[in-house]
C-alpha cells in the first residue's frame, strides 16, 4: 500500500520538486501551503509522514510541530530547513521531530529519510498495538503482602470455585473489580465470558433491553433482535457493578430475574433460560440504603450470599511501595515510558499520604509522574502540593498500648479508663504513707509540684 506524505511549505518550487522526488519513489503526495491549511488538511485526513518548513508566514514550523505532538503524537515529522537554520531544526528535534533535511535538497537524502520515517512509525504502531495486546492479556492480579490482601486472596480462593454470589463492597478505587475479576478467573466459570454491567451508567428506560435484550421492533430504533447482559454471561458471570445506584424499579425488576434466572425479552414471548453466577459490588453502605429507604431488603439478602469487603488502602499502606513499584512496570510495558524511580523521603511521603482515591489514585498519580518524569529520580520536591500536603494517615494512639489492664476495645474511654486507676492507684497510696505527700512522690518518681497538680485535679484530699 502506498504511503500518504503531507508537505507543508509556503514556496511552490520546493512544494513542486519534493513532491516530483517523492511521487518517483511511489508516494502519494498532498500539499499545504501554510502551517494553518496543514493543520485543516490533519484534522481531517492524516498522512503517514509530514514534511514541514521551519519558516512559514504566519503560524511557524515549531509552533505547527507543537500541534501536531499534542495531536497525533505518533505522525512522524520531518522539518525542512534552509541555510543558518540548523540550531533551529536541532530544536525542533528535542520537541520530537523525526529528522531534519537542507536546502538545498538533496535528492538522496529526501528519499532515504523518508522511508526511515515511514519504516519507524510503523515500528512504532506495531509495537504499540503489541503492547495494549500483552496488557489486555494480563490476568487481574491482586498486588500486596498486608495481612488484609492476604486474607482476601485467601478467601477469594475458598469463595471462587463455589459458585455462591458474592457481594462486594469498599470504597471507590480500592480494587473492587479486580477483586470480581479475580474470582471469575478462579472459577468453573473461568473460561467462560464475565459480563460487566455498570448499574449507575445505564438510564432507566433503557436498563430492561440492555438486561434482558430485546425483539426486532420491540421499541422504535429497535431495528434487530439484541441479546441482553443476561444471555451474554450465560454460563458465566455476570458483574453488576454500582448496584446501589440502580432505581427501585430496576431492582424489583432484578430481583425477580435473580431468583427465576429466567426471563423475556423485551417485546418477546419466549422464556429464556440462563445459568448465571452473580457478583455485585458497590461503594455505598447497603445496610444505610435500606435504612434510607433506597434499596430493597429482600435483594439485598439475595444478593449478600457472600459478603467480600475491601479495605480502604490507608489501612494497608504497607502495600504502597509494592504498588508503586508494580504500577510502574506494567505502564511501561503498555505505553513504553521510562523507568523512574522515588526517593526514600519521597516514598515515605507517598506511604503516609491517606489517598481519598485508594487504589485507583495511586495507578493515576504514578502514570502521571511517569508521564513527566519518566527516565529520573523523584524527590518530595516534585511530588505534586495535593499529595505532599495532603491529608495523612492518622498515626494509630500509643496510649491504648500502654493501659495497664485489658480492656474491651470500643466500649471504653481509654483515656477515662486510664484516669480513673491512676487516681485509684494515688489515693490508694496516699493512704499507704498516711497523707505524706513527699514519701509518695518520692515512691511514684514525680516531683511534688507535679503530684499536687494531679491530686488536685483528681480532686483527692490531702490534709
Ligand atoms: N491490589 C491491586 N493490585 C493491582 N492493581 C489494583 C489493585 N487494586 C486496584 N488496582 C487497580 O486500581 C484501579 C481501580 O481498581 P478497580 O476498578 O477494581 O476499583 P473499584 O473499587 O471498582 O473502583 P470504583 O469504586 O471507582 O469503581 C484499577 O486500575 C485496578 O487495576
Ligand atoms: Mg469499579
Amino acid at each position: 500500500m502506498s504511503k500518504n506524505i503531507l508537505i507543508v511549505d509556503d514556496e511552490d518550487g520546493i512544494r513542486y520538486s519534493l513532491r516530483g522526488i517523492l511521487e518517483d519513489e511511489g508516494f502519494d503526495v498532498s500539499e499545504a501551503e501554510s502551517g494553518e491549511k496543514a493543520l485543516e488538511h490533519l484534522n481531517e485526513d492524516q498522512p503517514d509522514l509530514v514534511f514541514l518548513d521551519i519558516w512559514l508566514p504566519g503560524m511557524d514550523g515549531l509552533e505547527v510541530l507543537d500541534r501536531i505532538k499534542k495531536e497525533w503524537d505518533w505522525l512522524p515529522v520531518v522539518m525542512i530547513s534552509g541555510h543558518g537554520n540548523i540550531e533551529t531544526a536541532v530544536s525542533a528535534i528535542k520537541k520530537g521531530a523525526f529528522d531534519f533535511i537542507e536546502k538545498p535538497l538533496s535528492l538522496e537524502k529526501v528519499v532515504i529519510t523518508a522511508e526511515k520515517a515511514v519504516e519507524f512509525s510503523r515500528l512504532q504502531s506495531e509495537n504499540k498495538a503489541l503492547r495494549t495486546r500483552i496488557a489486555a492479556e494480563q490476568p487481574a492480579r491482586l498486588t500486596g503482602q498486608s495481612e488484609s490482601i492476604d486474607s482476601m486472596r485467601e478467601v477469594i480462593g475458598q469463595v471462587a470455585p463455589t459458585d455462591a454470589w458474592v457481594l462486594i463492597t469498599g470504597e471507590n478505587g480500592t480494587g473492587k473489580e479486580i477483586v470480581a475479576r479475580s474470582i471469575h478467573s478462579q472459577s468453573q466459570r473461568a473460561d467462560k465470558p464475565l459480563v460487566a454491567v455498570n448499574c449507575a451508567a445505564i438510564p432507566e428506560e433503557l436498563i430492561e433491553s440492555e438486561l434482558f435484550g430485546h425483539e426486532k421492533g420491540a421499541f422504535t430504533g429497535a431495528e434487530k433482535a439484541q441479546e441482553g447482559k443476561f444471555e451474554l454471561a450465560d454460563n458465566g458471570t455476570l458483574f453488576l457493578d454500582e448496584i446501589g445506584d440502580m432505581s427501585l424499579k430496576t431492582q424489583a425488576k432484578i430481583l425477580r430475574i435473580l431468583q427465576e434466572q429466567r426471563f423475556e425479552r423485551v417485546g418477546g414471548r419466549k422464556t429464556i433460560n440462563v445459568d448465571v453466577r452473580v457478583i455485585a459490588a458497590t461503594n455505598k453502605d447497603l445496610f444505610q440504603e435500606i435504612k434510607n429507604g433506597n434499596f430493597r431488603e429482600d435483594l439485598y439478602y439475595r444478593l449478600k450470599v457472600f459478603p467480600l469487603e475491601v479495605p480502604p488502602l490507608r489501612d494497608r499502606n504497607k502495600d504502597i511501595p509494592l504498588l508503586i513499584d508494580e504500577f510502574i512496570t506494567s505502564l511501561n510495558r503498555q505505553h513504553g515510558f521510562k523507568p523512574l524511580t522515588f526517593t526514600e523521603p519521597a516514598l515515605n511521603i507517598l506511604t503516609e499520604y491517606s489517598w481519598p482515591g485508594n487504589v485507583r489514585e495511586l495507578k493515576n498519580f504514578v502514570e502521571r509522574m511517569l508521564i513527566m518524569f519518566g527516565g529520573k529520580e523523584v524527590g518530595p520536591d516534585k511530588l505534586p502540593p495535593e499529595i505532599a500536603n495532603g491529608p495523612r494517615i492518622e498515626k494509630p494512639e500509643t496510649d491504648q498500648e500502654q493501659l495497664p489492664l485489658p480492656l474491651p476495645e470500643g466500649e471504653v474511654d481509654f483515656k477515662k479508663a486510664r484516669a480513673d486507676f491512676e487516681a485509684q492507684f494515688l489515693e490508694a497510696k496516699l493512704r499507704e504513707y498516711k497523707g505524706n505527700v513527699s514519701k509518695l512522690a518520692e515512691a511514684v518518681g514525680l516531683e511534688r509540684s507535679s503530684l499536687y497538680r494531679k491530686l488536685k485535679a483528681y480532686e483527692i484530699q490531702v490534709d
